[in-house]
């Protein structure tokens, strides 16, 4: 399970720096202040804007575009089920629907008690073994409701 800092400006301003002399250094920075904090607060739309000599809208524009950028902290465990089209096709739909029952909140969420985020993803590589889910980076293929049960009995406990 991963471990992130509390939002502190400082901390990001050093985290964002590390990155300022690649050429495209947004994407980079973006993920590096999600792999520190957890998730991409809005406090960080203005520092990167002025920082990158680019509108607000720009930055906001690039965090919402992109399903990997969390708005909000994650919860303790991560579950992420695959949505692209080899894993729908092979029942992704009704898994994400079961999902979304057991765990009492929709893709996107967080469980009321912070233990588990639920997310999606879009094609984990596996389509020949899909339908696929990914609990705290740890790959799951040939998903089906009982191997899911078993991963949201782990991520609950
Ligand atoms: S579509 Fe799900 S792993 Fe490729």
């Amino acid at each position: 399970m991963p471990h992130y800092e509390p939002w502190s400006e400082e901390r990001a301003r050093t985290v964002i720096e590390e990155f300022s002399h690649l050429e495209g250094p947004l994407m980079p920075m973006l993920h590096a202040v999600q792999e520190t904090f957890g998730h991409v607060p809005d406090a960080i739309v203005p520092m990167l804007a002025e920082k990158l000599n680019v509108s607000r809208a720009e930055v906001h524009g690039v965090v919402t575009f992109y399903h990997d950028f969390r708005h909000e902290p994650a919860g303790r465990h991560v579950l992420k089920i695959c949505r692209a089209e080899a894993c729908q096709a092979a029942g992704g739909d009704a898994l994400t629907a079961h999902a979304e029952h057991k765990l009492g909140c929709k893709l996107g969420e967080t469980t009321a008690d912070g233990r588990v985020t639920v997310e999606p993803i879009y094609c984990l590589g596996l389509c020949a073994t899909a339908p696929s889910a990914m609990l705290d980076g740890k790959i799951v293929a040939r998903l089906n409701e009982r191997r899911l049960d078993a991963l949201i009995l782990e991520a609950q406990s």
